[in-house]
């Protein structure tokens, strides 16, 4: 990496350890109405979990991240489920704080390392981590976390790869998420348990902060 890339990597990953303080558990949402937008933001905000990622998942998304970023001001945005570059332009034109994705492509890591926006690679090899750290991404989602070896797993990657720092997603729930954030290379831990598609279609609001709730005493207990 070049001397200006290594200065944006260390300022990306400045911004990103100062949003990830708002952590440790992230919801990962995915919005088929806006009209949900803004009342889920609440509900979650409300149960104590600040730090949202938006998925990029359905035609609602877009439009719903923009309800939340203008109307619920305690939420720090991010946008999940990023693929492309374009995914990553658009989620910087909607005023998202950070992005993240599931994988690691040569083409998402180079335009995500010229890039400002605190971003987070997802990697589930350890040679898709390797790609992630030249880019100047220490911090990674590790995904599908437990389907790709779990606990285990990361535990191996702490060997060779000391510097590298993951939120899990995938398969993380109430009764392992204490597991997961009890790791030392483990920054943040997500999933859509929290805020489930029929919670959200039935409009649960109660329930949703209840799970969020519950989620922030299991991270602390
Ligand atoms: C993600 O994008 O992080 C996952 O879809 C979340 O996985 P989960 O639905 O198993 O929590």
């Amino acid at each position: 990496m070049d001397q200006d890339l290594t200065a944006l990597a260390s300022s990306r990953d400045r911004t990103l350890a100062d949003l990830l303080r708002a952590g440790p558990i992230v919801p990962v949402i995915t919005l088929e109405r806006v009209e949900d937008a803004v009342p889920l933001a609440r509900a979650l905000v409300a149960g104590g979990l600040r730090l949202l990622e938006i998925t990029l998942r359905t035609p609602a998304a877009a439009d719903s991240a923009a309800a939340i970023i203008r109307e619920v001001p305690e939420a720090i945005v991010g946008i999940g489920t990023v693929l492309t570059p374009k995914d990553l332009e658009r989620a910087q034109a909607l005023g998202a704080r950070y992005a993240l994705s599931p994988g690691a492509t040569p083409d998402l890591l180079q335009a995500a390392s010229r890039s400002a926006m605190p971003f987070i690679p997802g990697i589930a090899t350890a040679s898709e981590l390797m790609a992630a750290l030249a880019h100047g991404f220490q911090t990674v989602k590790f995904f599908p976390a437990v389907a790709a070896g779990g606990i285990p797993a990361l535990k191996a990657l702490a060997g060779p790869f000391p510097q590298a720092r993951f939120c899990p997603t995938g398969g993380i729930d109430e009764k392992n998420v204490k597991d997961w954030l009890a790791l030392p290379n483990v920054v943040a831990a997500g999933g859509s348990w929290i805020c489930s598609t029929s919670d959200i279609r039935a409009q649960a609001w109660d329930t949703i902060t209840a799970k969020a709730k519950q989620a922030v005493a299991a991270a602390q207990g």
